[in-house]
C-alpha cells in the first residue's frame, strides 16, 4: 500500500505525526511518503516541530510560502499533482482545516486518488472563516472521514454524508499530547520565564478576524490590563507579530515571545492559571489537560469543548479580557473527564481501519 500524507502547518504536523507513525508500524512493507506544502516555513513554526514529534524528513518539500488564499491553494495543487502523478498512492491523507488541507483535498480528488480526512466534521457554521470552508469542501471530496468527536456525526449527516464513510477514531492531536507527556512535565518553561505555575495567563492571538482588522489595538490594551493582575505571557505567531509591528501598539508588561517549539508550549499551557486564545487545537489541549480557557470568538467549532467545562466563549470581543479574573475565582476546582475516545489511541484505530481495508 502506497500512503501520501500532505501536510503545511503547525496544527497538521501535530495532528499527523501519531498517523505517520502508527501506519508506518502496522503496514512495514507499505511505502510512505510526506509532503510538506511549505505554508508555514520558519525553522520555529516548520522543523523545530517536526523534530519534537518526531516526523521523518519530508520526501517533498513544496515550498509554496504566504500567499493570498487563492495563491495558496492554486501553488499546491500545481506543485503536489506531479508529484501524485510519479507516487500513484493508493491513499492520499489530509489533516485539519488550513489551505492545504483543501488544496491537497482537491487535487487527489480530481486525479480520482482515495483521500482520508484527519479531524473530520467540525463545524462553527461560520463561512466568513477560511477554515470553514475548508473542512466543507475537504469532507465532501474524502472517501474516508476520521472523527475526534460525536457532535462530527450529526454535522457530517446534516450533509448528507453517509454513515460508511465516518469513522469515530478520536483525537490525534491528543494522542501527541499523551506521547509528549513526560518531556513536557519536565520541560519547566514556567521556571525559565520567571513566572510561577498557576498563576499566570498564557496568551495565543492568529486569527485574520482579530488580528488584521481594528480589533487589535483594543485586545492588545486589555491584556496590558490582564498583566496587572497576572503575569501574561504571549507567545506571538508571525502573522500577529506583522500586524502589531504595522499598529505600533505598545505592549506594557506583557511577556512577549518568540513561536514556541511545541515542547516549551505544552510546558507553559499545562502550568497555565488560565489561557486566552483564538486557536482551535488550544481549546482541545486545555479540554485534556484541565486548564480553564477563554476564547476570544464568536463561535467555535469545538462545542465538545465547552461541555466538558474548561472552554468559555467570550465573543470576538475584547472588552471580555476584563472578566477573566472574576471568571477564575468562581471556576469549579476539578479537571473534566476528557471527551470520548480523547486517549491517546486515536491514531491506532485509524491504523486499524487503514489495514482491514476501510
Ligand atoms: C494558518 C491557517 C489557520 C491555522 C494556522 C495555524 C489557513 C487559511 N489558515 O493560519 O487555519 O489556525 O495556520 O498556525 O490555512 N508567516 C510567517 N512564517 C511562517 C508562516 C506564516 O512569517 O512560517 C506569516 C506570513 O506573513 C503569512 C502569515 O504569517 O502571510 C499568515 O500565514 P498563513 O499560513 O497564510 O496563515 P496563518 O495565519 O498561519
Amino acid at each position: 500500500m502506497r500512503i501520501v500524507y500532505v501536510i503545511g502547518t503547525r496544527p497538521n504536523f501535530v495532528k499527523t505525526a501519531p498517523v505517520i507513525g502508527a501506519l508506518r508500524a502496522r503496514l512495514p512493507q507499505g511505502r510512505h511518503t510526506i509532503v510538506h506544502t511549505g505554508q508555514h516555513y520558519d525553522r520555529l513554526m516548520s522543523e523545530v516541530f517536526l523534530e519534537e514529534l518526531g516526523v521523518p524528513a519530508p520526501d517533498h518539500m513544496l515550498e509554496v510560502g504566504s500567499g493570498s488564499h487563492a495563491q495558496q491553494t492554486a501553488r499546491v495543487m500545481e506543485r503536489l499533482e506531479p508529484v501524485l502523478i510519479d507516487e500513484e498512492p493508493d491513499l492520499v491523507i489530509v489533516p485539519g482545516d488550513v489551505n492545504s488541507t483543501l488544496a491537497a483535498a482537491l487535487t487527489a480528488a480530481k486525479m480520482q486518488i482515495p483521500v482520508a480526512h484527519i479531524e473530520s466534521g467540525l463545524r462553527s457554521f461560520d463561512r466568513t472563516m477560511p477554515e470553514e470552508v475548508n473542512r466543507i469542501v475537504a469532507d465532501e471530496l474524502s472517501d474516508h472521514l476520521f472523527l475526534h468527536s460525536d457532535e462530527a456525526i450529526e454535522n457530517l449527516r446534516a450533509e448528507g454524508i453517509p454513515n460508511e464513510r465516518m469513522h469515530f477514531v478520536g483525537n490525534t492531536m491528543i494522542d501527541t499530547l499523551v506521547a509528549l507527556e513526560d518531556r513536557f512535565r519536565a520541560a519547566k518553561g514556567a521556571e525559565r520565564l520567571g513566572v510561577e505555575p498557576g498563576e499566570f495567563a498564557l496568551v495565543t492571538l492568529h486569527r485574520p478576524a482579530l488580528v488584521d482588522g481594528p480589533l487589535l489595538p483594543e485586545t492588545v490594551q486589555q491584556l496590558a490590563a490582564l498583566a496587572r493582575e497576572m503575569p501574561v505571557v504571549f507567545p506571538v505567531h508571525p502573522r500577529t507579530r506583522k500586524m502589531m509591528e504595522e499598529v505600533e501598539s505598545d505592549h506594557p508588561g506583557l511577556l512577549l515571545t518568540e513561536p514556541l517549539g511545541y515542547l516549551d508550549f505544552l510546558s507553559l499551557l499545562a502550568d497555565a492559571g488560565a489561557v486566552l486564545t483564538d486557536s482551535g487545537g488550544i481549546q482541545e489541549e486545555t479540554t485534556y489537560l484541565g486548564i480553564p480557557c477563554f476564547t476570544l470568538r464568536d463561535n467555535t467549532e469545538r462545542p465538545v469543548t465547552i461541555r466538558a467545562g474548561t472552554n468559555t466563549l467570550l465573543g470576538l470581543d475584547p472588552a471580555a479580557i476584563s472578566g477573566i479574573p472574576a471568571a477564575l475565582a468562581e471556576r469549579p476546582a476539578e479537571r473534566p473527564e476528557p471527551p470520548p475516545l480523547w486517549d491517546g489511541r486515536a491514531a491506532e484505530r485509524i491504523a486499524d481501519v487503514v489495514a482491514a481495508g476501510f
